[in-house]
């Protein structure tokens, strides 16, 4: 029988999605399971956009340009301009949801072997992209108890090898919440002239910010050359089945490359860019979208409020995007994930969350932690709390039975 390529034998399965089935099973047990494992966002996609693609009234659905639709770039260039970033339309690209964006900035900035500094935990796609492209992830680790804020420069350096092409983080940060300030941005960005490294900023959270401010990588000329944009409409829209991203940069070799990549899979998705565009020609845009954070704000405060109640879980209040990461009372965070959804007496409910090895690049790191995306509402996130407070009491009794029995 012919083998499958060495680059997808090792590539992982998706450490949020991997125990999907159990939760599957649990679902046609007839439980209740509180999803608060994904970043499916609950919040209706809004009105305008959907108007927007059921309005589109085509005749033929066509390939649109690689790049994009040029009334979405154009739709886009007005979207970057309220937040203070000029982009002209050359200088972006609309992908194939955030997704594709950073297949593309990856691809752009490093060949087989190169590597790719990352603070983790992070973003778990990160990894398997880098294991399909070759490249080595190199973890600069971030703590809990810093607010998985970044360490000092000289710590970040010490990182940099000749092989070492380029910074990547999401900020806001999946799966930590943190927001980095404006001194954390401007060390990155030093290191980064200093060795001539791209940094690939991922701001895919941009909106989902409660304390601090959202700061771009375009926002530092020092970075023009370096700086690739990586953004998606599936969070501030609620729109993650749109598949609608962007990457930009102002480096025009770097858009050259990703102009040629996007003519390889010829056209992001049409519909989603009708729906962007009819959503932000609607002039109440912003006030959707600041009526969407305002509920996440409440819910994280909801949230956290509950967790810090649950004797002996360390969690910091994240400040943006909508995770956090707590560390429990337990020694392996996947077995009592699998727990919840099997074993666990509810009353015919359970809460799944994602095991927090799976956003770690260290050996042996986050076994103890999990994420949890609060995108419920608040009632849903009340009880899921109180259910995996239970699940904790029924799991630790439970492990003592089998080591007392071992
Ligand atoms: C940090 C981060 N970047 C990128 C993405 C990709 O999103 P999409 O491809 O839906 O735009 C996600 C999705 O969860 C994410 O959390």
């Amino acid at each position: 029988m012919p083998k499958i390529s060495r680059r997808t034998a090792e590539l992982p399965a998706s450490p949020i999605r991997k125990l999907a089935p159990l939760a599957a099973k649990a679902k046609q047990e007839g439980k209740t399971v509180y999803n608060l494992n994904i970043g499916q966002p609950d919040i209706p996609t809004p009105r305008s956009f959907m108007e927007g693609v059921r309005n589109a009234n085509l005749s033929v659905l066509s390939y649109s340009p690689s790049p994009g639709l040029p009334e979405t770039l154009q739709a886009l260039r007005g979207y970057y301009a309220e937040w203070g970033i000029d982009i002209p339309i050359q200088e972006m690209c609309v992908t194939i949801g955030g997704s594709e964006a950073f297949t593309f900035a990856m691809k752009a900035a490093l060949d087989a072997g190169d590597e790719l500094i990352v603070p983790e935990p992070f973003y778990p796609n990160y990894r398997g992209y880098a294991c399909l492209t070759n490249v080595k992830l190199v973890p600069i680790t971030t703590y809990a108890e810093d607010g998985f804020h970044l360490p000092g420069a000289a710590e970040i350096e010490a990182k940099i090898t000749p092989r070492t092409r380029a910074f990547l983080f999401s900020n806001p940060g999946n799966p930590t919440g943190v927001v980095y300030t404006r001194a954390e941005l401007e060390r990155i960005a030093s290191l980064a002239v200093k060795h001539d490294l791209f940094v690939i900023s991922d701001e895919v959270y941009r909106e989902f910010v409660y304390e601090g401010e959202p700061i771009s990588v375009f926002q530092f000329p020092k970075l023009r050359e370096h700086a690739i944009l990586v953004d998606s409409i599936s969070k501030r829209l609620s729109a993650c089945g749109a598949r609608v991203g962007v990457i930009a940069s102002r480096n025009a070799e770097v858009m050259d490359a990703v102009n040629r990549m996007a003519q390889t899979r010829l056209s992001p998705p049409t519909f989603g860019q009708l729906g962007l565009v009819a959503f932000l020609a609607d002039p109440d845009h912003k006030k959707a979208v600041d009526s969407m954070i305002a509920k996440f704000r409440s819910r994280r405060d909801t949230l956290f409020r509950a967790i810090r109640t649950i004797p002996g879980v360390v969690c910091e209040r994240p400040a943006g995007a909508f995770y956090v990461i707590a560390k429990l009372p337990i020694d392996d965070a996947e077995d009592f994930v699998r727990f919840l959804l099997t074993d666990f007496d509810g009353g015919g409910e359970t809460v799944m969350l994602a095991p927090g090895t799976g956003f770690y690049q260290t050996p042996g790191r986050g076994k103890d932690e999990v994420r949890i995306a609060y995108v419920l509402e608040e009632e849903k996130l009340v009880r899921a709390v109180e259910l995996l407070k239970q699940g904790l009491v029924q799991y630790s009794k439970a492990r003592a039975k089998v080591e007392a029995a071992a």
